[in-house]
Parts: structure tokens; sequence; C-alpha cells
């Protein structure tokens, strides 16, 4: 089943770089070699969405890492998904860990963020993932279908296409401490028997989830030999020439 759904790398770069750091990663990404079955995303500070969609080959996405639920008006210090594709950029991430957390976005903003957003052509990385203290409780699944919940209100079932879900344990996100395949095959594979349930078993088959936490070059291939585990999310790797490796993890 896993064959219909093409792997998806996304390098979430935070508020990392500059202008000189974003040639050298187009570098690297130039050079790859790129597996040519890898769909490819980066995301770089908002101030660098224009210069990196200039900078990096066209066959790579840009995505930007938020924005707002309108296209304009008095809502100072954001961004809206007209503005992304007025810079041709065709992605956002939105309810990424660190604006749930320490931006205090709730799952009710983030669907309607992502509704907006999908509305205006801009595809989206949906990101969900239960808290250390969740994991421990025995709630991960009451937590990422919940988070998920939000997205099927928000949407039609004709727009998943244009939605891949990040899967990424906010214990995992920048701390060395991945989660095995397994764990992260089990919430992959109940996520998709859910999805099934609540929107359609064409679009739970079709839709990419990927997982994101700590993934870097030693650890990838592993991942990415799980059925339901479609591709990475990648923040600190990203930035670093082992992207690369992590873009060709399905290759031998
Ligand atoms: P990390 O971040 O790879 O640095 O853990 C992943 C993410 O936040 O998307």
């Amino acid at each position: 089943m896993s064959q219909q759904r093409k792997f998806f790398v996304g390098g979430n770069w935070k508020m990392n770089g500059s202008k000189q750091s974003i040639e050298g990663i187009a570098g690297f990404l130039k050079t790859g070699p790129l597996d040519p079955k890898t769909e490819v995303v980066v995301a770089p500070p908002t101030c660098y969405l224009e210069y990196t969609r200039k900078t990096v080959d066209a066959k790579v996405g840009v995505a930007a890492q938020n924005c707002y639920k309108v296209a304009s008006g008095a809502f100072t210090g954001d961004i809206s998904a007209n503005m992304i594709k007025d810079l041709d950029c065709e992605w956002v991430i939105l309810g990424h860990s660190e604006r749930r957390n320490v931006f205090g976005e709730s799952d009710q903003l983030i669907g309607e963020k992502t509704k907006y957003a999908l509305s205006q052509g801009v595809k989206v990385i949906a990101c969900i993932g239960e808290k250390l203290e969740e994991r421990e409780g025995g709630k991960t699944e009451e937590v990422v279908f919940r988070q998920t919940q939000a997205i099927i209100e928000n949407i039609s079932a004709d727009q998943w296409v244009s939605v891949v879900i990040a899967y990424e344990p906010v214990w995992a996100i920048g701390t060395g401490k991945t989660a095995t395949p397994e764990q992260a095959q089990e919430v992959h594979e109940k996520l998709r028997t859910w999805l099934a349930d609540k929107v359609s078993s064409e679009v739970a088959a079709a839709v990419r989830i990927i997982y994101g936490g700590s993934v870097n070059a030693s650890n990838c291939k592993e991942l990415a030999t799980k059925g339901d585990i479609d591709g990475f999310l990648v923040g600190g790797a990203s930035l670093k020439p082992d992207f690369v490796q992590i873009i060709n993890a399905r290759q031998n």
C-alpha cells in the first residue's frame, strides 16, 4: 500500500539560518544526488521564504513555518497563505509542537488555519504529537486523534491530497531521543486505521504520515523500512549535508 504514497522529506529550519547558510543548503541539495522518488520540501524562516524559493532548485518545495487563518488585516507579526502563494511557495507547516506549546496555539486554531491555507491552494504539513507525560499516562492515541479531529472537521475529503500529516512526539523533538521505528509505526498505523473510520479508507490509504523527532542520517534508514512511515520532518539535521542521506533513506 505504501507504494502509492510518494516518500516525503521536509526540512524544518525553525528560527535558524542566514542568506549565506541557505546558499550552502541549496548547494548540497543540488549536488545530492537526491532520490527522485522522494518529494523534498524545505521550510525557512518567513523572512527568507522568497530568497529560499529563488535559491533552491525548482524541484524542491518551499514551506512557510506558520500562517494565520485569513488573507490580510490587523494581525501584527503574522503572514497569510495568500502571501506564501504570492512568493511562489507551495506549502505551510501548521500545528508544529513549538507553535502549540511555546505560542499556545489550540487544536481549533490549527484546524481553521489548515482550512484557510488549503482554500488558497497552499498545501499543509499538519503536525501532531503527544508530550512525554501524555505518553507515560497512556494518552498518546487520545491526543493524536483529538489533534487530527480538529483538522478533519475543517477540511473536505477531497482536500486530503494536499495534506501531509507529521507525527512528531514532543519528547523526541530536538532531544536526540528518537521514537523507535516500532513506536512510530504503531502510532502511524493506528492513525491510519482511525482515519479510515473517520474520513474514508481511500484517504487513509493515500495520505502520507511522516515521522519527526531527532531523525538523523543514522536512524532514518530503519525508520523508513516501516510500512506506515511515509517520510520525515527533520529539524536539526536538515541544516546539514546529512539531510541528503535522510532524503535518500529508502535507497540501499
Ligand atoms: P528535530 O526537529 O529533528 O530537530 O528533532 C523536528 C521538528 O521539530 O520538526
